[in-house]
């Protein structure tokens, strides 16, 4: 199926004031109950990383287990899951970070990732990059690298891409909005 950047961006709604007043919210959740785009997002992604050498997919808490699931099991990858505070039973490394609307602690299990590990760290959006910075940082804090951030969105004026990029982390998005 040929990505259609047009029919994806009709699918993001955009809600004013949520979760704070002078927020813009992309709403993801109509392009969800669309079979047909959510097959094009997917198989976009799938065509980009399915030759890509990289060890693991990394899916982000909570918007970015939805992409982060399906992606894992298409190309056969493990799933290494990044939850906000307290959802992980098993030790965890930990790492603050603030968002758009928030601030929070991200974290993963210590023996989730191994040095040479190589992960594919994936979210739905890209505001300010805070939630991938902070995966960003759980991940080499445990030896691995990153092979790339992937979204769907991008909001390049909160300045997130070009943060990860600054880092050296390759970042792609299918969309985005000014
Ligand atoms: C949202 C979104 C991204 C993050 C982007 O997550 O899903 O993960 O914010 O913002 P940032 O680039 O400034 O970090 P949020 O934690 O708000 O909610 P969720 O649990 O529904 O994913
Ligand atoms: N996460 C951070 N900023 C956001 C926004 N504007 N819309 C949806 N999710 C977000
Ligand atoms: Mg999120």
């Amino acid at each position: 199926m040929i990505f259609d950047e047009f029919t994806i961006k009709t699918l993001i709604r955009p809600v004013n004031d949520f979760p704070k007043p002078g927020v813009v919210f992309r709403d993801i959740t109509p392009l969800f109950q669309s079979p047909r785009a959510l097959r094009m997002v997917i198989d976009s992604l799938i065509q980009r990383y399915v030759e890509a050498d990289f060890s693991h997919v990394g899916a982000m808490d909570a918007r970015g287990f939805l992409i982060g699931s399906i992606l894992a099991y298409e190309l056969n990858k493990p799933l290494v899951l990044f939850r906000k505070q307290g959802k992980l039973p098993a030790d965890v490394l930990s790492q603050g970070y603030q968002t758009e609307y928030g601030e929070a602690f991200l974290e993963a299990h210590a023996d989730s990732l191994c040095e040479g590990d190589k992960v594919l760290i994936v979210d739905d959006l890209i505001a300010t990059g805070g939630t991938l910075l902070a995966a960003v940082q759980l991940i080499k804090r445990m030896g691995a690298s990153i092979h790339e951030a992937a979204a769907i969105i991008d909001l390049p004026e909160l300045g997130g891409s070009r943060k990860l990029q600054d880092m050296g982390i390759p970042t792609y998005s299918l969309t985005a909005f000014a």
